[in-house]
């Protein structure tokens, strides 16, 4: 939902800000944009299109500056546009702001500026902001900037720079994430720490009510009513190389092909083979809180909550206890009961989500305790939550999520395990022969890896066809939700997962020649209903897919072809079945010629409710 990046220095600061801005790009790609303060006073470049879009635009009307900000969109109030696209600038000129977020009260506000004289020249809500800073501007950009806010009703990660007071950028934040970076000589600040890895390790994270004045010589911090805040610079340990495409077309297809790996860092020193323990010590939770409570709810959105789903499957089966997926946004809507019996799990990939933190910080004042399972351990709902349960799965820059979907399963098995241990729901042998099996899975994973070009193959030769179905049982169901997900975002081809059992009741009628079902069927607790499912689908001459054990015969005869997959513990086959689902879908977007890393109308982050 936007990208923002700012760099405060005292060389030339321009081919920087769109290198990050390529960084960010994963977070909104409709239009792009840059200020840059330098001898000339402010200047601007604005494009509809990509950062190579601006890129090129820079390379026609170069324009340079030690001081500057950038931005990369995604629409929510006006079309894609150069006049809509950030920074936008105050009627004077000398002003320029970029915004992440929606402004809720924009149009009483607009109406108010544009009685007083201003004069609006976009669509935008945020362009209400820069008019109420050159509203508030008596020298100070910060007391500008602090008045301005003061005004604003919803989320929002504001940064400006002004030729009346030179030589600094002044960022706010009420929502969406701001990163500061400390470099030697320059200061830094991003929508999230990728772009700043190429300059500094060392960042601090822009607190909700807070300001932040950044200099070539450093950062000061304060609060929206001008109080100082202290902070104390952490260290990232992400390398450089981890978020580098490593030889891969598309960044998909390398967090597609990591994916066993991050199981095996999701796992490392989480569990003891010999005992069958899982150790959650980094959760932040004491065990007691497992015993406590007497359900449990899990919140996400999107592929989050697919995983959720899987989650919930293993805490049932594994801890017998009653478990609820709900959406982020939806459960904000209702009048969700909860009590201090209920332990709430959010689940988020960038653990920046607008609807799950909201949701979470509803579940707060309510639950026994709220955890946070995210890649992102500074994320605002992991330094909200109670506790932390961390992906470990390293920056995941395609906007199709894989291997963090395959990572918040990881982590999910180890919650649920730990879970069921703590309440005495497992004995020794059974988490032994469970915890040894999960730890086989990543080598199974790396074996499915190795036939993606019979899926590659099967992908081009069903290139033609426009409508799916996708079908699985019990914890399959959530992964053919996730299959059909991952298709028609990235390839724009219909699909609709469906639990096999709803078959019968409507989805049937759509079966033809012109429709093929991705039946997933390994051989489990529901394997014989599935291939009832696939025989019902052959009889109204439907195309089968499917996704089945090595050597299962019976899936072999009845579909078009068979994606195998090794055998595995039931409880873990989405980890293994969910792989040809995503190679269909990345095969069949490339085989199209899509941006597969950057699908139309999509963020990696929403942080937009
Ligand atoms: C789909 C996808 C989205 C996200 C959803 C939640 O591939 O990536 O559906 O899963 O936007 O995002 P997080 O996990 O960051 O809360």
């Amino acid at each position: 939902m936007c990208g923002i990046i700012g760099c405060a220095g005292v060389r030339d600061t321009v081919p920087g800000l769109i290198e990050g801005l390529r960084r960010l790009e994963y977070r909104g790609y409709d239009s792009a944009g840059i200020a840059v303060l330098n001898g000339d006073g402010l200047e601007r470049r604005r494009v509809k299109g990509k950062v190579r879009d601006l890129a090129e635009e820079i390379r026609r009307h170069p324009i340079t500056g030690a001081c500057g900000i950038g931005h990369t969109r995604w629409a929510t109030h006006g079309r894609p546009s150069e006049d809509n696209a950030h920074p936008h600038t105050d009627c004077s000129g000398t002003i320029a702001l970029l915004h992440n977020g929606i402004v809720e009260n924009y149009w009483s506000l607009k109406e108010k500026l544009l009685a007083e004289g201003h004069v609006f020249k976009t669509e935008t809500d945020t362009e209400v902001i820069v008019h109420l800073v050159e509203k508030h501007f008596h020298g100070s950009l910060e007391e500008a900037l602090r008045a301005a806010v003061k005004e604003l009703e919803g989320a929002f990660a504001v940064a400006c720079i002004s030729s009346r007071d030179p030589g600094k950028i002044v960022a706010a934040r009420n929502g969406p994430p701001v990163v500061v970076g400390f470099g030697s000589g320059e200061s830094f600040l991003s929508s999230d720490i990728t772009p700043l890895l190429a300059h500094t390790r060392r960042v601090a994270y822009l607190g909700d009510g807070e300001i932040a004045v950044l200099e070539p010589s450093g950062v000061r911090f304060a609060t929206f009513a001008g109080a100082p805040v202290e902070k104390t610079a952490e260290t990232i340990d992400w390398e450089p190389a981890m978020i580098e495409k490593r030889g891969f077309e598309h960044f998909m297809a390398k967090e597609i092909f990591e994916q066993a790996d991050v199981v095996r860092d999701t796992l490392k020193s989480r569990v003891s083979l010999d005992s069958g323990q899982v150790f959650l010590d980094d959760l932040g939770i004491a065990p007691d809180v497992f015993r406590e409570v007497s359900r449990v709810v899990l919140i996400a959105c999107g592929t989050s909550y697919h995983a959720g789903l899987v989650g919930k499957y293993l805490l049932e089966t594994l801890g017998h206890v009653p478990v609820d997926v709900e959406y982020a946004s939806e459960l904000r809507s209702r009048d969700f009961a909860m009590d201090r019996e209920t332990l709430v799990l959010g689940i988020s990939q960038s653990g920046e989500t607008a609807d799950t933190l909201a949701a979470l910080r509803l579940a707060r004042e309510k639950a026994r305790a709220v955890l946070a399972v995210t890649n992102n351990t500074r994320s605002s709902m992991a330094r909200e939550a109670d506790g932390v349960l961390d992906l470990h799965a390293g920056p995941e820059i395609g906007v199709a999520a894989t291997k963090t979907f395959v990572g918040q399963m990881a982590a999910l098995a180890l919650f649920a395990l730990a879970f069921a241990q703590a309440r005495g729901a497992l004995g020794e042998e059974a988490s032994r022969t469970l915890v040894q099996e999960l730890q086989r899975v990543p080598l199974k994973m790396d074996r499915v890896l190795g036939g993606a070009a019979a899926i590659e193959r099967a992908a081009r030769r069903f290139l033609d066809c426009e409508h799916y179905l996708f079908l699985g049982r019990w914890i399959n169901f959530p992964i053919a939700l996730e299959g059909a997900l991952k298709l028609k975002e990235i390839s724009y081809t219909h699909a609709e997962g469906y639990a096999g059992g709803e078959m019968k009741h409507g989805p049937i009628a759509l079966i033809d020649e012109g429709m093929t079902t991705l039946a997933i069927v390994p051989h489990d607790r529901v394997y014989e209903k599935m291939l009832s499912n696939i025989a019902e689908v052959k009889a109204r001459n439907g195309r089968i897919l499917a996704v089945a054990f090595e050597g299962d015969e019976r899936a072999r005869a009845a579909a078009e072809e068979v994606f195998p997959i090794p055998e595995t513990h039931q409880l873990f086959t989405p980890f293994l079945t969910v792989l040809p689902l995503q190679l269909f879908a990345y095969y069949a977007a490339s085989a199209k010629g899509f941006d597969v890393d950057q699908p139309r109308n999509l963020a990696k982050s929403v942080t937009v409710e």
